[in-house]
């Protein structure tokens, strides 16, 4: 029987939630295919600062490096708002990204056809599916570069520096063309190359990749054009490759077109096939332990684990297809709709790992 090691890292706020559910899943999908997962639960971000007085304990780090994925839940909440940047729960998240090499954020934006109504894009814009993957790059970019308080003209200010290497634009620009392979043929760069240097020069070097797969049809969009392009006409785009920050902005607004940012999961890839997986929303503060959390983005993400860092293509296509037929069941309320059976966040999961036993 094949075994995986997984540490996991539930978080703050509805973290611990819908990580409980996507285990669930992830274990009825072992049961299935025939391989166990052994969990390690690990502190990150506020539930860390807590526990330990830093959002990152390098007992975490030192467990992410041994396991063979990482399933994240969510970090952040009011608690821990009004600390320095480098001490808030968020630091965690952008110092596990780094410690791990997590440089390529892939995050697919999907409609379900079932939830198809739920999307605020009008039918015939959307069509009959929707299927656009953003490759972000995940530790470079103004996220990581200089950053401090300082002085202009006299009175007080503040920077953040955006720089790309040669090495971290070649490497994420790869990624995104080796999955439009698999996908579409068609990748779409992402840039502000009509105002940042940080941007041509990225560009420069997206082109010259580009002359490694002639069979990937390549335009360049800037990133305002592109917001807009979202939701004026999303069908054009297959792969999104752009930066730690559009794309950051770019996931957000993608996800919307799905219906709710509770179904976006994504995949932080390393060299190799180490991967962090985690829910592209956030920690939900306002409605931890209310049951109303969704817990479809992280069931999602554990299927991406199964496809990327453990090369299980079934028992993820199986997943991804329980969700799917349970939507046409059930809802939680923030994709709720008249006709469906109103579920809680533990109903959800329970419903999802039911119908990948019986798949
Ligand atoms: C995300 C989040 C994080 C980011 C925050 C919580 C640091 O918004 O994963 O998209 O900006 O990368
Ligand atoms: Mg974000």
């Amino acid at each position: 029987m094949k075994e995986y090691q997984i540490v996991v890292l539930r978080g703050d706020g509805i973290g611990p939630e819908i990580v409980g559910e996507a285990i669930k899943v992830l274990d009825a999908a072992g049961e299935k295919y025939g391989f166990k997962f052994h969990y390690d639960d690990r502190l990150m971000g506020g539930c860390a600062i807590d526990a330990t007085g830093e959002p990152l304990p390098q007992e975490t780090v030192d467990a992410c490096k041994k396991a063979d994925a990482v399933l994240l839940g969510a970090v952040g909440g009011w608690k821990w708002d009004t600390l320095p940047g480098n001490k808030r729960p968020e630091a965690g998240l952008l110092g596990i990204r780094s410690a791990l090499g997590l440089y390529a954020n892939l995050r697919p934006a999907q409609i379900f056809a079932p939830l198809k109504s739920a999307s605020p894009i009008k039918d015939e814009i959307i069509g009959d599916s929707l299927d656009i993957m953003v490759v972000r790059e995940l530790t470079g970019g103004i996220y990581f570069g200089e950053r401090g308080r300082c002085e202009k003209n006299g009175v007080p200010a503040a920077y953040d520096t955006e720089m790309y290497s040669r090495p971290e634009v070649e490497r994420i620009a790869r990624v995104a063309f080796d999955l439009a392979r698999k996908r579409g043929h068609k990748v779409t760069n992402v840039d502000k190359a009509n105002v940042l240097e940080s941007s041509r020069f990225w560009r420069e070097i997206v082109l010259e990749v580009a002359k490694d797969y002639p069979d990937v049809e390549l335009n360049h969009l800037y990133v305002d054009n592109c917001a807009m392009q979202l939701v004026r006409n999303p069908k054009q785009f297959d792969v999104i490759l752009t930066s730690n920050m559009f794309g950051d902005i770019l996931s957000d607004e993608a996800s919307m077109i799905s219906g709710s940012i509770g179904m976006l999961a994504s995949a932080s890839l390393a060299e190799g096939a180490k991967g962090l997986y985690e829910p592209i929303h956030g920690s939900a503060p306002d409605i931890a332990g209310t049951g109303k959390a969704n817990p479809l983005a992280t069931i999602l993400s554990v299927a991406m684990m199964l496809r990327y860092s453990f090369d299980e293509a079934q028992a993820a296509d199986t997943i991804e297809k329980a969700v799917n037929d349970a939507l046409t069941i059930a809802r939680t309320p923030d994709i709720y709709e008249e006709g469906y059976k109103k579920v809680n966040t533990v109903e959800m999961g329970d419903l999802v790992a039911d119908l990948v036993r019986k798949a």
